[in-house]
């Protein structure tokens, strides 16, 4: 049936009818039509769409607000952060350019389809569809930061500098370490973020030995995980998988598309879908109408499994390399209770490493490894919370007087709500930190063998 004339029959009509029992029966055989029609998903007017993009979520469809969530301890007060950035929003990289400039032209399809009565998105979403202006950007900026990722930065640093004014004042040269690893986004996200505290602030030269990315100079792990094509594994049994095929089979029914998508089609409507999405400015790409929830959720755990195995708990090493990572949250504390620390670090890289110090910390951690060949709805471990766009694991430092006594305290913060489960309350006194963090201290990556400077 043609969606116009599906249409129609949503107009209210007027229920003139006095008798209510006619009227009951008169919408009970009238309405159950129009309940089934109802079914007829708008994307444009839904309300609450699905907004999980696994790792191309904008940050502002995740974040918390530091000034809000802070945890404040009678007594004391911050004297040193330590933080972990993923890069703000970037372009896609070649490959993804190339296939998503390729599949703008899906569009002329649904529009014919559309014509035609055989799709059935609404028509309000195929207009936004068709009239959604080409950004060349979009397939010309090749990975680099982009305005939303500029001000995804720029914003965390602005709301940091405001929960912690006084420690982020009048920064002196040797009270701080702002460094990005080697590569422009990494050093545009450093840059955003010194803008949004507000002062000038130098930015350490890139480094491509960083002791925050132990991965990139570990031999094993590039061989046996990074290039190693039994870690998509999984992900490709997945995508082999009768709930996967069904999804395509969906999106290929929906928008009526005679054209057969292959994979790659469906991956590059779904990054047409995330990567238009702006988070800061609230607007919702019109792309993401031709996907239903449920299709955004298959995608979702097709990026789950590669980010699981990539960087997370399906291969032990990446939680050993977690641990160098935290060795050094650790180093810094100490730096600071021995008087001569900074009072803000903060390392730019990417999402692996965002990634095996989550797990290094044993978060968002399944009692089951996670499979291709069945999709746990309800598994902790989710990219679009632990590798969105600028995600985030803040450590702060706090000095206290309790009864005459000087202690300390730890709280950590991923992408700017409390991490509760570290420690009780989320408030880790120092003794607690200390012995939980100190065996990484000893963490032996000999397992690596070879040197692979990239
Ligand atoms: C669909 O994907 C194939 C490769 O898998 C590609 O050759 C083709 O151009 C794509 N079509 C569109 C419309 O993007
Ligand atoms: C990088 O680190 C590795 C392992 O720690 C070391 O063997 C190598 O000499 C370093 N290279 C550079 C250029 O610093």
């Amino acid at each position: 049936m043609p969606s116009r004339l599906r249409l129609v029959a949503f107009r209210p009509r007027p229920l003139l009818v006095t008798s209510i029992i006619m009227q009951s029966v008169f919408i009970f055989f009238i309405c159950l039509p129009v309940v089934i029609v109802n079914s007829l998903f708008c994307f444009w007017n839904s309300g609450c769409p699905y907004r999980h993009f696994s790792t191309k979520t904008p940050y502002n469809l995740v974040r918390g607000d530091i000034r809000d969530s802070v945890i404040k301890v009678k007594g004391c007060t911050a004297v040193s952060i330590w933080s972990l950035y993923r890069h703000g929003k970037r372009y896609p990289n070649k490959h993804s350019a190339h296939l998503m400039e390729n599949a703008v032209a899906i569009r002329n399809h649904i529009a014919d389809s559309f014509e035609n009565g055989k799709c059935s998105l609404c028509a309000q979403d195929v207009d936004n569809v068709i009239n959604w202006k080409v950004d060349h950007r979009l397939f010309k900026g090749i990975t680099e930061l982009t305005d939303e990722g500029y001000r995804e930065m720029y914003s965390i640093a602005n709301r940091l500098k405001a929960t912690f004014p006084d420690l982020l004042t009048n920064l002196k040269e040797n009270e701080f370490t702002f460094r990005p690893t080697a590569d422009d986004r990494m050093e545009e996200s450093a840059q955003a973020f010194v803008d949004g505290i507000g002062e000038r602030l130098s930015i350490e030269q890139l480094k491509v030995n960083d002791s925050i990315t132990p991965y990139t100079s570990c031999g094993k792990y590039g061989s046996e995980v990074k290039d190693n094509p039994k870690t998509f594994e999984e992900s490709s049994k997945y995508q082999k998988s009768s709930e996967y095929l069904a999804m395509k089979d969906r999106i290929q029914r929906r928008a009526g598309l005679d054209i057969k998508l292959t994979d790659d089609n469906v991956t590059a409507l779904y990054d047409l879908c995330r990567y238009t999405w702006s988070g800061i400015d609230s607007i919702a790409s019109p792309w993401c109408a031709v996907f239903t929830s449920e299709d955004l959720q298959v995608l979702e755990y097709v990026e789950d499994l590669n980010q699981y195995y990539k960087s997370g708990y399906g291969s032990p090493m990446n939680e050993l390399l977690g641990h160098i990572i935290l060795a050094d949250l650790l180093k810094s504390f100490q730096q600071v209770k021995n008087g001569n620390g900074k009072r803000i670090t903060a390392y730019f890289s990417e999402s692996t490493t965002i990634d095996m110090t989550l797990s290094a910390l044993g978060l968002f951690k399944d009692k089951d490894v996670l499979r291709g060949s069945q999709r746990n709805r309800d598994r902790k471990w989710r990219s679009f919370k632990q590798s969105s766009f600028s995600a985030n694991i803040m450590a702060v430092l706090s000095r206290c007087y309790l009864n005459g006594n000087e202690d300390y305290t730890v709280v950590f913060y991923l992408n700017e709500e409390p991490i509760k489960s570290i420690c009780l309350e989320g408030i880790c006194p120092w003794k607690e930190f200390e012995d939980k963090f100190k065996p990484f201290l000893d963490t032996n990556i000999d397992f690596c063998e070879f040197n692979a400077i990239r």
